[in-house]
């Protein structure tokens, strides 16, 4: 399950590589997934200011936190802030995960929302125990089938109950790309893009079956995996 590896010198750049391909979603007029955590901030900021109308495209997320949206846990939060905050005209619709729910009945919830999507961009991070979304290793959730949204205990902080799409759901998109950045996702990066898939590295098993799977990196996160000559320059 090949995946393009493209190596940025600095996290700065490997946030405009996704913002670049955030917009060119958006101009597509895409369904697109959005990953949580703290390494997408600057690619939402960048690619609000790259592409500020959004009303063509539709936002999902690849989890969520069962937390209030006003949570500073809350992945919501996170995209509100930094990108749904800077646009001139918002997304046609975001699709928040119903937290107001307990986690079961808001990932059936989720699910059924989803039911006959077709994703676009879906846009992931990467764990350093080799998580994406809140996919963890080793968990349930990566055994989902006939699922498209699951509930999920939390593998690291924040150790709250979660929402995730499943593999099969991610996998459904367009176009899969990670984005990861630092030293501590070395290590991970090094299992799930260089390495055959396993449970124990989530992101290993996530690769687009509808067409392109990237690894947008710097070259902290990139290092154990410089040797293994997979670079490739910033493609569209
Ligand atoms: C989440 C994310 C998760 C994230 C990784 C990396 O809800 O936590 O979806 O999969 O992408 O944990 O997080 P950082 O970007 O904060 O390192």
């Amino acid at each position: 399950m090949s995946v393009d590896l493209v190596v940025m010198p600095n996290p700065e750049e490997a946030a405009a590589i996704a913002a670049t391909l955030l917009a060119d979603a958006v101009r597509a007029g895409e369904s697109i997934v959005v990953a949580g955590g703290s390494t997408p901030r600057r690619a939402y900021e960048l690619a609000a200011r790259l592409e500020p109308d959004w009303s063509g495209a539709e936002l999902w997320f690849g989890d969520e936190r069962c937390v209030p949206s006003d949570d500073p846990h809350s992945n919501a939060r996170l995209v509100r802030e930094s990108l749904l905050a800077h646009l001139a005209k918002p997304p046609r619709a975001v699709h928040a995960v119903p937290t107001e729910l307990d986690p079961e009945a808001a990932a059936e919830a989720y699910d059924a929302a989803l039911q006959g999507v077709s994703l676009g961009l879906v846009l992931l991070g990467l764990g350093s125990d080799g998580h994406t979304a809140s996919l963890f290793p080793h968990a349930p959730s990566l055994q989902a089938t006939g699922r498209l949204a699951v509930a999920a205990e939390p593998g690291l902080e924040p150790f709250v109950p979660r929402v995730t799409l499943t593999v099969q759901a991610l996998a459904s998109g367009r176009r899969v790309v990670f984005l990861a950045v630092g030293a501590d996702k070395a290590e991970a990066a090094l299992r799930a893009f260089g390495e055959p898939p396993s449970p124990a590295t989530p992101a290993s098993l996530v690769r687009s079956t509808a067409g392109k799977t990237t690894a947008i990196l710097d070259e902290a996160a990139a290092a154990l995996l410089r040797d293994s000559g997979e670079r490739e320059e910033p493609t569209r």
